[in-house]
């Protein structure tokens, strides 16, 4: 797993170095005070309560927050890579302390654009490694996270055996996990990329259609890559939103794709391409979600790339054709 965040983290030797990875599991938490006995009983190390303000940031590759605690001097940014996943999956992240956030808060916000301010009142707990998280986040609801820092859980293997140790004493169910960050879900998942996907379409190059269109993908980091249409006085050289998205995520060294949004300006629901499904189809799976719709307007229509391109034409198929 490790392995594959090995090539993920293609930047440079320094991050390569400075990078710490989890392994990481989230779960709603309906009954905060039990799980807080229980995690005593077990013989977890009370470290206190932190009350902790994150804000988001659209970040080229991976994701990137600002955190800044009550009672500190200075604040924290995080740049980290993490699958959504309900499963315990690997976080590779790096702290890097900061002595004036409010000042970085702005400069970061008037350069990338914020996604989402999250804050929260954090408990947090030590256990052979593993920190417990016991938060309860405004707006939102209370959670637990468990995460093993590597190596002080011991090596990847052993640190996932731990996360599902705790994970079986706390009786943590199948319905409570969640895959998604804190910030996909005081946005929605679905909005932070439909935000995306309508910032990208307000620069859409469409004279000939009038048609302006906007894309975004959710890559496997949590990185988010839009893209616009760019048409052509040529009208077959033309390129749609989706193609344009998917070129920054492969530029960008990624290769698959967790969600995909599409936003229109003259149509409410955009249905992609027949050709921009196989091309999405390419990096996505069949039941990737793709939401049409509009950033603040209610539920997008949801709908997955299987069922946008059922029986579609797959690298199965040229094996088959290979052999
Ligand atoms: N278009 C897209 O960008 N994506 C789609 O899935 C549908 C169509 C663009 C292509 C062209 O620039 C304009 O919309 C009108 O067809």
């Amino acid at each position: 797993m490790v392995d594959d965040y090995e090539r993920l983290r293609h930047g440079c030797d320094a991050i390569r170095a400075m990078a710490r990875v989890n392994i990481e599991l989230k779960a709603v938490d309906r009954d905060p005070e039990a799980t807080l006995a229980r995690c005593l009983a077990l013989g977890a190390q009370d470290a206190g309560v932190l009350r902790q303000r994150d804000v988001y940031f659209m970040a080229r590759r991976g994701r990137l927050k600002l955190r800044v605690e009550e009672g500190a001097l200075g604040g924290e940014l995080i740049g980290y890579r993490r699958t959504d996943a309900l499963e315990p999956a690997d976080s590779t992240y790096i702290l890097a302390p900061v002595a004036a956030p409010e000042e970085l808060s702005e400069a970061l916000e008037a350069t990338l654009g914020t996604v989402a301010v999250v804050s929260k009142r954090r408990q947090l707990l030590l256990w052979e490694g593993v920190r417990i998280h016991l938060d309860a986040v405004d707006d939102l609801g209370t959670f637990i996270e468990l995460e093993a820092v590597l190596p002080d859980a011991g090596d990847v293997k052993a640190a996932q055996e731990k996360v599902a140790r705790l994970r079986a004493e706390l009786g943590i169910a199948d319905e409570a996990l969640v895959a998604v960050g804190y910030a996909d879900l005081v946005m929605e998942g679905a909005q932070v990329l439909l935000l995306a996907a309508s910032e990208a379409m307000e620069n859409a190059y469409a004279p000939y259609s009038q048609f302006k269109v906007g894309a975004a993908v959710r890559a496997r980091s949590g990185a988010i890559y839009a893209g616009a249409n760019v048409e052509n006085v040529a009208y077959p050289q033309g390129q749609c939103a989706e193609a344009s998205a998917i070129g920054a995520l492969v530029a960008a060294g990624e290769t698959a794709i967790t969600a995909v949004a599409v936003v229109a300006e003259r149509l409410e629901h955009c249905p992609p391409c027949g050709g921009c499904r196989q091309r999405l189809s390419e990096f996505g799976a069949a039941g990737t979600p793709v939401y049409l719709g509009r950033p603040g307007s209610g539920d997008p229509l949801t709908v997955s790339l299987g069922e946008l391109l059922p029986g579609a034409f797959d690298r199965d198929a040229l094996e088959a054709l290979e052999s």
